[in-house]
């Protein structure tokens, strides 16, 4: 997908389709109405008679004889005018896209991101076309071509800028198309089946992203590095599987050298099966996005590339599986974490919070500015928050402020859990420093309460994405959550 600015009068836009906007009552939008008027008064009869009445994500199809350079438009209902706001704006402009899809178009230009939005200026606006367009074109099709065939034929979108306005509106397109390679980079690597997805793959694919940037490096940690640098809690999940396991380091250089860097550490396991504490058989498939984490820095590390941001960042992916077998890890068991503290794996399911812990002391090697973790971390958080808001826990009030206000500006959004040192005594353990499960009660809470215990004294958030990481059902798939609030995060810090 190719995205561009236009300028200078819609009528005389050569296009294959004019995206105009309608609203439900009221006078018609600028652009609309110079199409009106030079094609005759086509747009106003299509009101008059009834075929379209402006309600938010309806569309109709026109073909102007005359008056108009573009050889169709496309009505979108924009809903009323002053409650036209970022969410009412990705629905309209989703359903554009869909109504393009059903056509052979291969371009299209815009006039919708001409209207005001509220809570969005002429850049976000933009930004968030090329998001929308581009989550809308995305077909997983590795192991199923076929579902190319209903892809989009779409290949460039333009977007109208007002006087004055183009540098704003490309700079809005160059953040929406970044974000949204990187979503897709994230949302294949979910989709993909644990039986490609491996470890292995994700480095493959680390170093093919850090390939297209002389920003980016990318480091692998074998099991042997491992095992020197005593990562005894990362290695007790991978002891039953023969799939190697893999510590990725991958590392960004877009400020000088003295500048803190931020480190994204994502979860990676490949497939959780649970372990010896195995999983019930149903849905169990849907454990192949538990390496969403690790997409997401993997997406986050290709958009802040391609956008060249002037921050530093390094991205530490723990990757491996969680499968029994004879040398497996066993409830009971206890190992030795790199920093040091004795775990007792009272459940084998609980294993993400245990290659985080070796990854958040590892990363600590970098002094980092800030430690933002994502992880599918808890099935509680999807109870809690369901698959609208992500998790958010912190040590840090001004960190996970900043987080939160990113994430509604993004449309994004999560939601504070607390961190009370109160729930730290459901992690006791008679055998170890700690437990890696605390009960029943408040299981996203302690969970990462436990990770807390490896973050040593830096400012750090933890992302719990069970809930919003893949969609289950019919719509079965990986989102690309939380990329557009970790962006949104980067792209203020670096401003
Ligand atoms: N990957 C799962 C969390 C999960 C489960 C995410 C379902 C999305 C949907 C994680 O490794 C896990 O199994 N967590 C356990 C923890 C429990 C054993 C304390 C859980 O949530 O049941
Ligand atoms: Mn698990
Ligand atoms: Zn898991």
């Amino acid at each position: 997908m190719r995205f561009d600015v236009k300028t200078g009068s819609v009528t005389n836009l050569k296009t294959a389709c004019l995206i105009l906007p309608i609203y439900s009552s009221g006078p018609l939008p600028g652009a609309t109405r110079a199409v009106d008027t030079a094609s005759g008064g086509l747009v106003t009869d299509l009101i008059d008679s009834g075929d379209i009445s402006g309600k938010v994500g309806t569309t109709l199809l026109a073909k102007p004889n005359t008056g108009v350079a573009s050889d169709r438009i496309l009505l979108v209902g924009c809903g009323k005018k002053a409650k036209f706001d970022r969410k009412q704006y990705r629905k309209v402009m989703q359903a554009a896209f869909t109504a393009l899809g059903k056509t052979s178009y291969v371009g299209a230009v815009s006039c919708v991101n001409l209207e005001t939005v509220k809570g969005a200026d002429v850049s976000r606006r933009a930004r968030i076309a090329a998001e929308v367009w581009q989550h809308a074109s995305y077909r997983y099709t590795t192991t199923k071509p076929s579902a190319g065939e209903t892809a989009p034929k779409i290949e460039s979108l333009g977007l109208v800028a007002a006087a004055g306005k183009a540098p704003d509106v490309r700079k809005g397109l160059k953040q929406g198309e970044a974000i949204g390679a990187g979503m897709s980079v994230s949302r294949e690597l979910g989709n993909l089946p644990a039986n490609i997805c491996t470890p292995s793959y994700l480095v493959s694919e680390a170093r093919r992203i850090a390939k297209s940037s002389p920003d980016l490096n990318v480091e692998v940690l074998n099991e042997a590095n491992m095992k020197k640098l005593g990562m005894g809690a990362l290695l007790s999940v991978t002891a039953g599987t023969k799939e190697p396991a893999k510590l990725i380091v991958m590392k960004y250089s877009g400020a000088a050298k003295s500048k803190a860097p931020v480190a994204l550490v994502g979860k990676g396991v490949t497939f959780d099966s649970g372990g010896i504490s195995l999983k019930p058989g149903a849905a169990m498939d849907e454990m192949k996005f538990d390496m969403c984490g690790a997409a997401t820095v993997l997406g986050c590390m290709h958009a802040i590339a391609s956008l060249r941001l002037k921050i530093n960042v390094v991205g530490v992916v723990p990757a491996c599986e969680n499968l029994p077998s004879s040398t497996a890890t066993k409830p009971g068991d206890v190992v030795t974490s790199m920093a040091g503290k004795t775990i007792e794996v009272l459940n084998t399911d609980a294993e993400g919070r245990l290659i985080l812990s070796d990854a958040l002391t590892y990363v600590q090697k970098f002094k980092p500015r800030v430690i933002i973790d994502m992880a599918t971390l808890t099935g509680a958080c999807l109870v809690a928050l369901g698959k609208y808001r992500s998790g958010l826990l912190s040590n840090s009030d001004a960190l996970a402020n900043a987080l939160l206000k990113a994430g509604d500006n993004a449309d994004d959004p999560a939601w504070r859990l607390p961190l009370d040192a109160e729930y730290r005594a459901l992690l006791k353990s008679n055998f170890a420093d700690l437990a890696n499960i605390g009960g029943r009660d408040a299981g996203t809470i302690t969970a990462a309460c436990f990770l807390s215990e490896f973050v040593g004294d830096y400012d750090w958030a933890h992302l719990d994405i069970a809930g919003t990481a893949w969609w289950g059902g019919g719509r079965k798939g990986s989102t690309g959550r939380p990329i557009p609030l970790l962006m949104e995060y980067l792209l203020t810090r670096s401003a």
